[in-house]
């Protein structure tokens, strides 16, 4: 492949020939902005990450805070092949996110990935069923599948309107999206399993993807199992290596003992033990 002047970040990783399925870099921070109190999302410059990465998949950040290389596993919410970016969003929660939430523009970050198994993508009509910051790989889902031509419907949950600025993110990607609040601030009064049974009901979807809180993930398999709706929930646990090496991830499973960062994070909701 020959480059020209004004190649794209994809066009010149593609021009090096194939790549491993994963890939440790340095990514230099294009933006860090706040979109709620303690929720953070940074987008950086990795077009070898953002060319393979599929959705549901996550990456290993790590920052350097006083000469110590923190590492955290953080879904991706937005890869772009043609800019070469990727968005990770996040709510500051210890020293790593603490660290990452500190860096400006044109600092680096270390990227490792994309890892993990993610979301299936064939289907017709899926639904993105997710709370809290399980929204962030939902959105890499909705936008990726748009792309392919598929859209999607989201609903998702949250205790008050204000946890639920996520709205924002998804009304470029998303078809049509339905909200509920613990309060009734906002959109239907109570959880998502409170209007999911009737969304099953009446939109003949072939697939429910799941990502948030586990009690949520649960009552959702439980819902689409009564109406017959294959389910897919995105598992988070502690992480040491990401990369299947140190068994600090390991869940039983109806098949067995299996990795959630190698295996999964994504799995069929009927091989979980909730
Ligand atoms: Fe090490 Fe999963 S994090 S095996």
């Amino acid at each position: 492949m020959t480059l020209h002047e004004h190649a794209t970040p994809a066009e010149k990783v593609a021009a090096m020939g194939s790549l491993p399925a994963k890939v440790d870099v340095k990514a230099p921070l294009v933006s860090q902005e706040a979109l709620t109190e303690g929720v953070f999302k940074l987008t950086a410059v990795a077009p070898s990450i953002a060319l393979r990465a599929m959705p549901g998949q996550f990456v290993q950040v790590g920052v350097n805070r006083g000469g110590t290389l923190l590492r955290r596993p953080l879904g991706i919410a937005e890869a772009d092949p043609a800019t070469g970016h990727v968005s990770l969003i996040y709510r500051v929660a210890g020293k790593g996110t603490l660290a990452l939430s500190q860096l400006k523009p044109g600092d680096e970050i270390k990227l490792l990935g994309p890892l993990g198994h993610g979301f299936s993508t064939k289907a017709k009509k899926p639904l993105l069923v997710g709370g809290g910051m399980g929204l962030s790989p939902l959105l890499y889902a909705a936008g990726y599948l748009l792309g392919h031509k598929t859209e999607t419907d989201v609903l998702m949950g949250g205790r008050t309107e204000k946890e639920l600025f996520w709205q924002q993110l998804f009304k470029e990607c998303a078809k049509n999206i339905h909200l509920t609040t613990d309060d009734g601030s906002l959109g239907t009064k109570g959880f998502v399993t409170t209007i999911l049974p009737e969304l099953l009901k009446e939109n003949g979807y072939d697939l429910v993807i799941a990502c948030g809180p586990e009690i949520m993930m649960k009552n959702v398999a439980k819902v689409c199992k009564e109406h017959d709706v294959p389910c897919e929930v995105s598992l988070e646990r502690r992480m040491g290596c990401g990369l299947g090496a140190c068994l600090s991830c390991s869940i039983d499973t109806v098949s067995g003992r299996r990795k959630v960062c190698k295996d999964g994070p994504v799995f069929p909701a009927e091989e979980v033990f909730f």
